[in-house]
């Protein structure tokens, strides 16, 4: 099916510092005049973010793999439908924080279900829909579980509820997201058309401009260059 649209999703481990990246991105896309929908997984469509409750929820610890599996791909489908395909069809720029790849990093290879399972699930509930371009920012498993679980400890003094923790996948081992990022990495070697592996360890604003070059570079959005934008620096 032709689209209209451009689908880029972004990837990576938990704490890698995929939201930030997005929003920067997403500033100066919108600079460029271009109409961007920004969006993630699971979640994105009403329904879906109540399915993302139930499944990083730490109180949701007793559900098999098989179980949190079908739950992302019950997100996705709902997403695909109410937000993704409608997005595309309207010529929209997607930005979205995660798909299919985050289901073969961490459900077929963090929970080792394999690919081919997930593959599978993706072909029947997603048509094989790939994003034109996967930005899978690769960074230190130590360094990105430490960001994410202070993160998260932040997150929950500041609403100091029980009941808002997004941490279930957080409370993973390390040997867990060594296997997630192994998988990752196995993608970016299968598919390097579409997975483009950018170096997030250094600064923000680095890591923005590999993006930057590469949005412009694989996508060819015309011939204006993407301003990058920045904070006007203090005085
Ligand atoms: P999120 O807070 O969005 O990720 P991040 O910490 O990178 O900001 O949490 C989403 C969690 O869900 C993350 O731990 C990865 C996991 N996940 C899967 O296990 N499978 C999937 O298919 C998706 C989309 C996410």
């Amino acid at each position: 099916m032709a689209h209209a649209g451009i689908f880029i999703s972004f990837e990576g481990l938990d704490g890698c510092g995929k939201s930030t990246q997005i929003k920067k991105l997403a500033k100066v896309l919108r600079a460029r005049g271009f109409s961007v929908t920004v969006t993630r997984e699971p979640g994105g469509s009403a329904f879906g973010e109540k399915i993302r409750d139930l499944l990083l929820d730490s109180s949701a610890a007793g559900i098999s793999a098989n179980t949190e599996l079908a739950l992302m791909f019950a997100a996705r489908a709902q997403h695909l439908h109410e937000i993704i395909n409608p997005a595309l069809a309207a010529g929209h720029i997607i930005l979205c924080d995660r798909f299919t790849d985050s289901s073969e990093a961490y459900q077929g290879g963090g929970r080792r279900l394999g690919s081919s399972r997930v593959l599978a699930l993706h072909h029947v509930l997603c048509n094989d829909l790939q994003p034109q371009l996967t930005i899978l920012m690769d960074s230190d498993v130590g360094k990105c579980l430490e960001r994410a679980r202070r993160r998260n400890r932040l997150r929950l003094h500041k609403n100091g509820r029980a009941d808002s923790d997004e941490n279930r996948f957080e409370q993973e081992s390390i040997e867990f997201f060594a296997r997630v990022h192994s998988a990752y990495l196995r993608i970016a070697a299968r598919e390097p058309e579409r997975v483009a592996l950018v170096d997030a360890r250094g600064q923000a604003m680095d890591t923005h401009r590999k993006i930057v070059n590469l949005v412009e570079n694989r996508l060819k959005l015309g011939s204006v260059k993407l301003q990058i934008v920045r904070r006007r620096a203090a005085r």
